[in-house]
């Protein structure tokens, strides 16, 4: 059976990366003109905040991901699994338009401030998101060595 471990240090490595892309704009967020260099690290941390986060939805939807996992240990967990992966639908869709606001920002405050008000609710989202994640995860876990799963 594929184990459910990787899933943790992953999430953490996405908030790690959440909080940078986080400070990046928030730096933004307080300047008029925003200088090029400020503007391109934050577009550049916006990019790869769109990579990894596809990356890790695509893991956890993999044969042997974070769904197949649980759904192994606990099939009684179907419904709020179904629940999560049309989230990943949706914030697909939501850092599709992030990503393509950050592109094209270029030095504009005002695209900046949008940027970073789109970040932030996408980041707020995720974060439930991946909270209720893990506590399935644990409950799997509890199913499984219960064997009741
Ligand atoms: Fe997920
Ligand atoms: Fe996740």
């Amino acid at each position: 059976m594929p184990t459910t471990g990787p899933v943790a240090p992953d999430h953490r490595a996405l908030g790690e990366l959440v909080k940078r892309v986080g400070h990046a704009l928030e730096r933004l967020r307080q300047l008029s003109s925003p200088p090029v260099a400020l503007a391109k690290e934050a577009g550049e941390l916006v990019e790869l905040f769109g990579t990894e986060l596809q990356r890790h939805f695509a893991s956890e939807e993999s044969e042997q991901g974070f769904f197949a996992d649980v759904i192994a240990r606990a099939p009684r967990l179907d419904r709020p699994l179904r629940k999560l992966r049309k989230e990943h639908r949706a914030m697909t869709h939501s850092l599709k338009s992030l990503v393509d606001a950050a592109r094209w920002a270029g030095v504009s405050s005002k695209s900046w401030l949008e940027v970073a008000d789109r970040f932030d609710e996408l980041a707020a989202d995720l974060g439930r998101h991946e909270t209720l994640e893990d506590s399935l995860v644990a409950e799997a876990l509890n199913d499984d060595e219960g064997g009741s799963g």
